[in-house]
């Protein structure tokens, strides 16, 4: 049995549908996160789950009972808010210890809870302090941990890391993870970010214009996209159209190409492929079946971790291409001549179209 269960939700605000009969099963336990570009619905499901709002249409169950009729302080669901919200006035025990004290939990208990908790954020030292005697990051993390020392039922946690600077929000994102992991607790948490979310959840939830694209592990949404919606949203993607390439034989960037039966057999008309710039070889020979192409350089970015190349095959358009910062490729300059190399077994195939289906 599922842990939450949104059956066949649908939210308007006035004419606009924000949620369009969204369904999903989030396991017990699970760190599941909603995923997608701004104004999707995000949001406005989080809030139906706390019960901040009610949906006008569909049901919400938690283990098994529906808790639609039951308002927001009634559901035992914790919600974590852009900036924490931590207490201004009360030092950081007391911060944390709030929920638990309201439960009316006995004292001593609550000591304990508390210091364990500190201790896991590392913030056991900290304990008598008042907020503005701490950096931003520490006091993000009293707010997770005031969060989650209640043990609700669900944590709900709305783009939590979003004000921070992106070391900081790599640090807590781990924090936040192996809290989670540590309390078991079943966990929806919402972001835009697409590397956040690959890289804390155990299941990916994306949508588009308040309806679920797909639902999978990272490594499912990052390699087997459901549409192209999905593989141009999660990381980034080279498109390029199938065209005849000689002999009326398919062809890609005006090289033969075989592309698999089951592709056909879905799609007899156009058809796009992808490939992810990382999977793009540059001036190597092409290891197993696919094709070698010139390109041309237009851009070099040196990230650090990467160089990120924008080329251009003639008559084509322009890649994306991402290949290891080497003192040859870091030698590249707009100009320069190169080849690339594609295998097919890199390549994915979709329906066209905005949110057009993957086809294998
Ligand atoms: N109170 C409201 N009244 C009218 N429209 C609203 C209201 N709240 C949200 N919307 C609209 O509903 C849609 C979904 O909004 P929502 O806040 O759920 O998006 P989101 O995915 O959380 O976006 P973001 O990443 O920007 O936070 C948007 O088009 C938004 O403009
Ligand atoms: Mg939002």
């Amino acid at each position: 049995m599922s842990h939450v269960e949104l059956k066949n939700i649908r939210k308007a605000y006035g004419s606009h549908v924000a949620l369009k009969d969204v369904s999903l099963n989030i396991d017990s336990g699970a760190f599941f996160t909603l995923l997608g570009p701004s104004g999707c619905g995000k949001t406005t499901l989080l809030r139906a789950i706390a019960g901040f709002h009610q949906q006008d249409a569909g049901e919400i169950l938690l283990a098994g009972q529906s808790i639609g009729h039951l308002g927001a302080n009634k559901r035992n669901v914790g919600m974590v808010f852009q900036d924490f919200a931590v207490f201004p006035h009360l030092s950081v025990f007391d911060n944390v210890a709030f929920g638990l004290v309201q439960q009316k939990v006995p004292a001593a208990e609550i000591r304990q809870r508390v210091q364990a908790i500190l201790t896991t954020v590392q913030l056991a030292e900290n304990a008598d302090r008042m907020p503005h005697q701490l950096s931003g990051g520490q006091q993000q993390r009293v707010g997770l941990a005031r969060a989650m020392v209640i043990r609700p039922k669900v944590l709900l946690m709305d783009e939590p890391l979003s004000n921070l600077d992106a070391k900081l929000r790599v640090e807590l994102r781990r924090d936040i993870r192996s809290l989670q992991q540590a309390f078991g607790i079943t966990t929806v948490y919402v972001t835009h970010d697409q590397e956040e979310a690959l890289s804390v959840s155990d299941q990916v939830c994306v949508m588009h214009d308040g309806i679920v694209q797909q639902v999978g592990s990272p490594w499912d949404v990052y390699n087997r996209p459901a549409n192209r919606f999905v593989a141009t949203f999660v990381g980034s993607n080279n498109f390029i159209p199938l065209t005849a390439a000689g002999a009326g034989q398919p062809g890609l960037l005006g090289q033969p190409l075989v592309v698999p039966p089951a592709v056909r057999q879905r799609q007899a008309g156009a058809v796009v492929a992808s490939i992810r710039p990382e999977k793009i070889t540059v001036n190597e020979p092409l290891a197993g079946d696919g094709v070698r192409v010139g390109a041309v350089v237009r851009q070099a970015m040196f990230t650090g971790r990467e160089l990120q190349l924008t080329v251009e095959v003639t008559g084509h358009g322009l890649l994306d291409v991402l290949t290891q910062p080497n003192a040859a490729m870091i030698a590249l300059k707009p100009g320069d001549a190169l080849a690339l190399a594609i295998r097919t077994e890199d390549l994915l195939y979709f329906a066209p179209g905005e949110t057009g289906a993957m086809l294998q």
